[in-house]
């Protein structure tokens, strides 16, 4: 049985689902302050916080639990830089729960969801493993923070991780039954998908004065069902006994606010409403992946690699929305 933290979340419920279809037994963790119960994947569900030790252990005994794929985490970068507070409870410590809960109950294997976030302002692009891991928002810092404590936790302990390093996530699965759903909503395709379906008004682009070809900021959007992929991918290494690891996940290709603004208008057939605000802390101008470590040692092929495609499937999704 795989546990699943945080999996009535956006790109939680779609691994969820994805491994779903592939035959596993899950078990969903999550304290729904974020997640929905409707993106459930399973009646497998304890609504448990990870601040709360006890009833964690009781997951962990109850389950006959092989591995963990931990999605649970506080993810707005503009938040995190005014309540770190929240994020370093939450993301660090909350994870430390899980992490000892783990070792406690000899589960030793872990997929776990870092970001390009870690990289903070890129020395080069497209960016790959390699590149210095120098966060400039307070949520890179504590993804970075979890990174470490892996690879201390696996020399001292033997807990094996594959940690996934994700770009922009986006888009949602065909099914329409799940997809992404924020409250507040913070997140540029879902918002100007909000404003094609006439719930916002417009769109802020926060800063026009970056220096890149039309001065937005560019960013590597994935979809969430290639995230989904190269977690299973990820958790069969695992089991089969592979060692730790960290993978960068992106399409490779790098995208600009304004080109998500004008392709939704062609999605969509709707005029995006759009005006030029302040840079937002914490935003580096430019990160896309150079992605060919996932390729060559998870065999992981994204499999939609037109931004026009993934913001397709998030506009069918805006359109059919069931929370
Ligand atoms: N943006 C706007 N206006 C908005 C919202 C966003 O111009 O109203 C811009 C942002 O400044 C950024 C881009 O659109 O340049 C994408 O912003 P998102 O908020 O959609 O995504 P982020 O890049 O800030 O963050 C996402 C995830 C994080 C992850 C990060 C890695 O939310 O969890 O990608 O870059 F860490």
């Amino acid at each position: 049985m795989i546990l699943i933290t945080g999996g009535a979340g956006y790109i939680g419920s779609h691994c969820a689902l994805y491994l779903k279809k592939a035959g596993y037994d899950l078990v969903v963790l999550d304290n729904l302050s974020e997640g929905h119960q409707e993106a459930l994947q399973t009646d497998n569900f304890c609504h448990v916080d990870l601040a709360d030790i006890s009833s964690l252990k009781e997951v962990f005994k109850k389950y006959p639990i092989k591995a963990v794929i931990h999605f649970a985490a506080s993810c707005y970068v503009g938040e995190s830089v005014s309540k770190p507070q929240k994020y370093y409870r939450n993301n660090v410590v909350n994870t430390l729960n899980l992490l000892d809960t783990m070792i406690e109950s000899n589960v030793k294997n872990i997929v776990f969801s870092s970001t390009c976030a870690t990289y903070g302002n890129p020395e080069y692009t497209p960016i790959d493993e390699n590149h210095p891991q120098n966060p400039i928002n307070t949520y890179g810092t504590t993804k970075l923070m979890i990174e470490k404590i892996l690879e201390d936790y696996d020399r001292a302990y033997g807990l094996k991780y594959k940690t996934l390093r994700y770009f922009n996530a986006a888009g949602a699965d065909n099914s329409r039954d799940i997809g992404e759903s924020h409250n507040p909503e913070t997140h540029l395709i879902p918002l100007i998908l909000e404003i094609a379906s006439g719930k916002r008004e417009k769109i802020k682009i926060f800063g026009n004065d970056y220096d890149t070809p039309d001065g937005t900021c560019i960013r590597d959007y994935i979809h969430v069902n290639d995230l989904s992929s190269a977690h299973k991918l990820a958790l069969e290494k695992l089991l089969a006994g592979s060692d730790s690891n960290f993978y960068n996940l992106g399409t490779g290709k790098g995208i600009s606010v304004q080109e998500i603004i004008n392709i939704s208008e062609k999605v969509t057939g709707k005029t995006i409403k759009k005006e030029f605000a302040q840079r937002r802390p914490g935003d580096p101008p430019i990160l896309f992946a150079d992605n060919k470590k996932a390729r060559l040692e998870l065999n992981w092929t994204p499999e939609y690699n037109k931004i026009d495609d993934i913001i397709s499937t998030a506009w069918n999704w805006e359109q059919n929305r069931k929370y």
